[in-house]
């Protein structure tokens, strides 16, 4: 019985490579749409009003906050021109407690503030700035904006776990400003941008050839260089550079195509967000964890899989997180003993026998598959619509994709998976010229970039 209900699950999620085709398709089709008007297209398809990437050029001391991923971070940066580079980064890491990720705005951006504050009187004093000159920020703000200006926009909603009402609608830098002001900080935001963003223009600085970047973290998301003309709904001047990078809100996609099962519609109906970031929900770390226990949950009810009661930690939602999932997928031993750790010191389900940790195993691969190839249909779409899909015909020209976040640094099977199928869509010539980097922390060293080029000092 346990293995008829894993075989049903695995033909379900199954992504044969004619699926990711149209997943891909459905995604180019969706950026027109929404790129053609608002509220055109479940993508939101943002425009950032980045209409320039780094060059290299920027000077100075900058900072930048760094909130929405798994830990929020307060980074300082010394950028030195093309000669000497970024220098000396000084990162303070914390993680948001849980309390204030759905509690009110004021507490969240005071957090903020006073975090920053702490970092900023501990400074040096040679880092101090000279009388009457501001120091100036690049906020990354990982979730939905409608971008009013490069230093300003409005939340649209919480993704990812945060749900705070009285912050929908409001101007994120102004309500950063409010909470500077209380702690008596004197520093000016100049660009606010999304996680993607950040990690263009943190990749667009170390490599030319970056078009696009993608977070797969505990949210996932696009962004990418979109030629200002064929964005219909940019009624603003034509900027110089021809070009406006974009920012996705992928998470949002939905299409018939996507292999959705019992599993994803009760994780979906249960979430703090029903109904919306279905892609998100397939495919990033905060979800893939919960999709294998509410399939574990499911065997041990109708099979009796761990014995004749259901093991009750399988009941509470969340409780395998993906980077324990991880580490059952890529069990090596023998007679998978990690599998049987985690299942005793997170579920307390003992005793398991090799056959159990296997279908455990094969319950883990399902889900990270399906994740990591719709993932790769996703940026094969973006390809696509840029038209960087195909073999180049301009000798030696690349496109590359940067990509960051904890689910494709340290899943090895996810990432190795996504690749896989990335050059399958590809096919062995495109694939040459069309590849994915890891851009490590890019995203709050791009943000420190996009303060300096936008710099009221300029
Ligand atoms: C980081 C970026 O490296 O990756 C963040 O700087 C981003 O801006 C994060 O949000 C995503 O990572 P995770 O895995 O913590 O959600
Ligand atoms: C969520 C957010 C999005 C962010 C992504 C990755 O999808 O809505 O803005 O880029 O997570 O962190």
């Amino acid at each position: 019985r346990a293995l008829a209900i894993l075989k049903e699950f695995e033909e379900k999620c199954e992504t044969p490579i004619g699926k990711l085709r149209q997943v891909a398709d459905a995604m180019t089709v969706e950026m027109h749409a929404g790129l053609a008007s608002e509220g055109g297209s479940k993508l939101k398809m943002l425009i950032s009003y980045v209409d320039n990437l780094p060059t290299g050029d920027e000077k100075g001391h900058f900072y930048a906050l760094d909130l929405g991923g798994t830990n929020f971070r307060v980074i300082r940066v010394h950028l030195g021109g093309k000669d000497k580079g970024v220098t000396n980064p000084d990162v303070e890491e914390v993680s948001i407690p849980h309390h204030l990720m759905v509690g009110s705005s004021h507490e969240l951006f005071d957090f903020i503030a006073e975090t920053l504050a702490k970092f900023i009187h501990s400074e040096p004093e040679e880092l101090h700035p000279p009388p009457g000159r501001q120091r100036e920020l690049g906020f990354t703000f990982s979730f939905p904006v409608r971008q009013t200006s490069i230093a300003s926009g409005t939340l649209i909603k919480w993704t990812k776990g945060f749900n705070i009402e009285d912050a929908v609608g409001e101007d994120v830098v102004e309500e950063l400003n409010k909470s500077l002001e209380k702690v008596g900080l004197d520093m000016r935001v100049s660009a606010l941008v999304n996680d993607t963003i950040g990690t263009l223009a943190g990749g667009r600085y170390y490599n030319q050839d970056v078009v696009a970047a993608v977070i797969l973290g505990t949210g996932t998301n696009a962004a990418y260089v979109e030629r200002a003309q064929a964005i219909p709904k940019w009624h603003g001047l034509l900027p110089k550079s021809g070009e406006m990078v974009i920012n996705m809100e992928w998470g949002n996609f939905r299409s018939l195509h996507l292999p959705l099962t019992e599993y994803d519609q009760s994780l979906d109906a249960d979430s703090l967000n029903p109904g919306e970031q279905i892609f998100e929900k397939l495919i990033s770390g905060m979800y893939l964890g919960d999709i294998a226990r509410r399939v574990l949950l499911r065997i041990a009810e109708e099979a009796e899989f761990f014995g004749d009661t259901v093991p009750p930690k399988l009941k509470i939602p969340f409780i395998l997180r993906t980077p324990d999932m991880s580490a059952m997928h890529h069990d090596t031993s023998s007679d998978l003993k990690v599998v049987a750790n985690k299942l005793r010191d997170i579920l307390e389900i003992s005793n398991t026998s090799l056959k159990m940790r296997k279908i455990v195993v094969g319950v883990c691969d399902i889900v990270a598959t399906r994740g990591a190839r719709l993932a790769a249909a996703g940026i094969f779409g973006i390809l696509k619509k840029i038209g960087r899909d195909t073999v180049r015909v301009v000798e030696k020209e690349k496109s590359v994709v940067a990509l960051d976040g904890a689910l494709f640094e340290h899943y090895i099977e996810f990432r190795t998976s996504l690749e896989g199928a990335l050059k399958e869509l590809l096919g062995e010539d495109a694939a040459k010229s069309n590849v994915i980097e890891q851009a490590n922390d890019g995203s709050g060293i791009g943000a420190a970039m996009l303060a300096a080029s936008h710099s009221q000092y300029l």
